[in-house]
């Protein structure tokens, strides 16, 4: 593997410990993103090296699928049974590991797949840290191309600033087809009843909240990997 510095090296750091978690015969979802990818590298390490066997991954993006079946994981869709563990990144972390996730776009399929795990095992640098969500990081929210514009008038509505995602010259468009807006929270934000009412907001598909579905984090720093546990 090639030599990581910085904070890549701490992000790897953090993934090979969750992934120590995994065992064989295990149905694991496959979280998304720059750290996300070295704990799927690193299950298709510990495969290679006999470690692991009858791994079978749910991937929560179609990167992800792409990236595991390369380094040899068998992945399956997700259906109706439980997964025995799934191993995310996230874009902030509270103290009681509620988190934002999304700013790579995979918030749905992670939620759907996620929820679905008896064990969630969040992967972090230490700078995904915050005392309260929405401090450093928008919430995505994900919504239907169809009448986009009068969604984002009813989340502005709600008193919600920031914007819809758009890198270039096209709105950002999720792997279902959906765009993104990236709220900015008020500070300090309930994140609970904002879930709770923009789930209930016409046209909103799915909001980056993933309130108390955690349940520990590892998450890296120049001092070591910290382990926290809701
Ligand atoms: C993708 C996600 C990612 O897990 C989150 O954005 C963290 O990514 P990274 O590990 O690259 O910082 O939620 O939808």
């Amino acid at each position: 593997m090639p030599e990581l510095v910085g904070l890549e090296a701490l992000k790897r750091e953090a993934a090979v410990r969750a992934v120590a978690l995994v065992e064989s015969g295990m149905r694991v979802g496959l979280g998304t993103g720059s750290t996300a990818k070295y704990a799927i590298e690193e299950i298709g390490r510990r495969l290679a090296a006999g470690e692991l066997t009858r791994i079978v991954g749910v991937a929560t993006s179609e990167a992800s699928d792409v990236l595991a079946r390369q380094v040899g994981i068998p992945v399956e869709p997700l259906d109706p049974r439980p997964l025995d563990i799934a191993i995310d990144g996230a874009d902030e972390i509270d103290p009681d590991l509620n988190l934002i996730k999304g700013l790579g776009g995979a918030l749905l399929r992670e939620k759907l797949t996620e929820v679905q795990a008896r064990r969630f095992i969040v992967i972090a640098d230490h700078t995904k840290l915050v005392s309260g969500l929405g401090e450093k990081a928008p919430v995505p929210i994900e919504i239907a191309r169809f009448g986009f514009l009068s969604t984002i008038e009813r989340l502005r509505a709600l008193g919600l600033g920031g914007r819809l995602r758009q890198p270039g010259a096209q709105p950002y468009l999720t792997d279902n087809g959906n765009y993104i807006f990236d709220a900015a929270l008020p500070q300090p934000c309930d994140a609970l009843t904002l879930e709770r009412t923009l789930k209930g907001t016409l046209g909103v598909i799915e909001t980056g909240f993933f309130l108390g579905m955690a349940e520990r984090a590892f998450v890296a720093s120049m001092e070591g990997v910290q382990e926290h546990v809701r």
